[in-house]
This record gives structure tokens, sequence and C-alpha cells, in this order.
């Protein structure tokens, strides 16, 4: 497996994980701006010409916000996100980003889990921040010491 940047041959691969993993997932639209921005970093999985997940780290200065990460259905649990923050945290530390944070669907226990073992902290709660349906917002981030 590699880890490349994303392009817009990846995008029908990419598409197909976003809807099975969340239910108000990002749109093709979306991720085309995405790929058009400078200051974000776009990552795929792929394996035998097979997308097998994707991120994006937004970076403002010397912070860096993860706005989308999924692995397909298939093959989760196979460190493939894991090989994803590596990636990211390359960024991370090319960039001297002082701190990377996200925000997680409270009841996301795979999603909390990792970003834990990686390293994260819970910051705040935000109430009601999702829809489709309703939950709150954790807010974590992880430090980095440069
Ligand atoms: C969250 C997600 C990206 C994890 O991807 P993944 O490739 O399966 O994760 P990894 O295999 O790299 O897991 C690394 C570690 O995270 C934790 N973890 C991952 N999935 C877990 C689960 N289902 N239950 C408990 N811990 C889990 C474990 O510590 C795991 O290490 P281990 O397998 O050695 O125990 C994936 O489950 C997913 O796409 N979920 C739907 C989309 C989503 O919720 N995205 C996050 C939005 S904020």
């Amino acid at each position: 497996m590699i880890i490349e940047n994303m392009s817009a041959e990846h995008l029908s691969s990419v598409l197909k994980i976003e809807e099975e993993s969340f239910s108000n997932g990002w749109s093709e639209q979306s991720f085309c701006d995405e790929l058009k921005k400078e200051n974000s970093y776009k990552f795929v999985a792929v394996e035998n010409d097979e997308v097998l997940g994707y991120c994006v780290l937004e970076t403002v200065l010397d912070e860096g916000n993860l706005l989308d990460i999924a692995v397909s259905q298939k093959h989760r649990r196979k460190g493939i996100a894991k090989k994803l923050f590596e990636k990211m945290f390359e960024v991370a530390y090319s960039k001297k980003l002082s701190f990377i944070t996200l925000e997680v669907r409270e009841s996301s226990i795979p999603a909390i889990s990792l970003y834990k073992a990686l390293g994260f902290e819970t910051v705040a709660v935000r109430k009601n921040y999702y829809s489709k349906p309703t939950e709150n917002a954790v807010l974590m981030t992880k430090y980095f010491n440069l």
C-alpha cells in the first residue's frame, strides 16, 4: 500500500467511501474545491490501483485542521488510517505546525479510539453540532512540541 497525493482521478472511489462512511458527507464539488486549495493536504491510500482510504488536512499559519478521513469499510482495522496520519504528521513537522485539531461525532468510537491512540486529547464538546442525526461533536487536538 502506498500513500500518495489525491487527484481528480481518485475522486469517484473517494466519493464511494465518503458515502458509505457518512450520513451527510462531502459532495464531489467539495472535493473538487479542496483539490484546488494550496493550503490543504489531500492524501489517498492506494493498493493495486484501488483507493482504500483518504484524508484532508487544512493548514492555516501554524494550525492544522483535519477536515475529513475515512477508510473503505472492507479494509478497516488494517492500519490504513494510521498510515494516513503518519503522512499528516510528516506535514505537521515539515510545516512546523503547533497542533492538529479535529471534530468527531460523540458516537464514533472507532475514530475516537484511533485519535486517542495517536495522541489526540479531548479539548471541548460542541453541543448538537452535527445533523442527520443531531449529535454533539468532540473537539480533539494533538500538540507538536517543536
Ligand atoms: C475511523 C477510521 C478512519 C479508522 O480507520 P482504520 O483504517 O480502520 O483504522 P486503523 O486500522 O489505522 O486503526 C488504528 C487504531 O485505531 C483504533 N481503532 C480503529 N478502529 C477501531 C475500532 N473499530 N474499535 C476500537 N478501536 C479502533 C485502534 O487503536 C487501532 O489500532 P489496533 O488495530 O492496533 O488496535 C474508520 O473506522 C472509518 O473510516 N470510519 C468511518 C468514517 C469516520 O468516522 N471518520 C472519522 C470522522 S471524524
